[in-house]
């Protein structure tokens, strides 16, 4: 049995002030069924580890290099990563994967760096919409996964996929339950085909979640949880969602 798993993305949003008030909300809503994780920019880090120190709720980061260490200026690695107490790294979202070119083969390298820290890493894949409409769906997320379980061949077991359709995020346009649910399948058949444990990998969607189609989504049987970039930002609606896993 796959525990839920939901995932704040509060990509470059908040305030340093304001940040307190948003863990607070979000602490009053306990008890969750499953896990839940908020991934925040990096200055951050540190205030949220004193914030969620011995708490049920763990903190995750954006990004990490896919290097160890070294003159890589502007990069953090996911050593340093674990030094703040980061569980969680998103890596290979379709907006890092835009702005600033990275490959299949880069974010593979940044989840392998991640689980060398024993930070887990969820990992991003997804088709635009020029994809979708081209048929190529099913191609483009499994061109994106293969880089990843040929990288991390048997430690694929302790990543966590996220697919998030890029025609849904941030647009208000959330993929059906059905439409997620056909890709999510498509994921884990791919995974069983080079891991025993494909059915305990958890499998994420993201893109316009909200409270109020979490519950539809997280129902079907291959999504494990979602990834909520615009309703992690308030507390009650990311409660709400937090609790449609239950
Ligand atoms: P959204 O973002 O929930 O605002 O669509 C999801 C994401 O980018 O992770």
């Amino acid at each position: 049995m796959r525990r839920k798993l939901v995932v704040g993305n509060w990509k470059m949003h908040r305030t340093r002030e304001a940040n307190a008030r948003l863990i607070e909300g979000i602490l009053k809503g306990r008890p969750f069924a499953g896990d839940v994780v908020v991934c925040a920019p990096f200055p951050f880090l540190g205030d949220l580890a004193a914030m969620l120190k011995g708490q049920d709720v763990a903190l995750g980061a954006q990004d990490c290099s896919a290097h160890e260490q070294g003159a890589h200026t502007g990069e953090v690695s996911a050593s340093m990563l674990a030094a703040f107490g980061c569980r969680y790294v998103i890596v290979g979202h379709s907006e890092r994967r835009a702005d600033h070119h990275e490959s299949d083969k880069i974010v593979a390298d940044k989840a392998k760096a991640a689980l060398a820290e024993g930070v887990t890493p969820i990992v991003c894949v997804g088709e635009t919409l020029a994809q979708r409409e081209a048929g190529q769906t099913e191609a483009v997320v499994t061109r994106q996964l293969s880089t990843v379980t040929h990288t991390l061949a048997q430690h694929i077991s302790k990543i966590v996929i996220a697919h998030e359709p890029v025609w849904a995020i941030g647009t208000g346009k959330t993929a059906t339950p059905e439409q997620a649910q056909a890709v999510h399948a498509l994921l884990r058949a791919r995974l069983a085909a080079v891991t025993p444990h494909a059915s305990e990998l958890r499998l994420l969607y993201g893109g316009s979640v909200k409270a109020d189609n979490a519950r539809s989504l997280f129902s079907q049987p291959d999504i494990d949880g979602g990834l909520i970039g615009g309703a992690s930002l308030k507390a009650s609606e990311f409660v709400a969602i937090c609790k449609a896993g239950a």
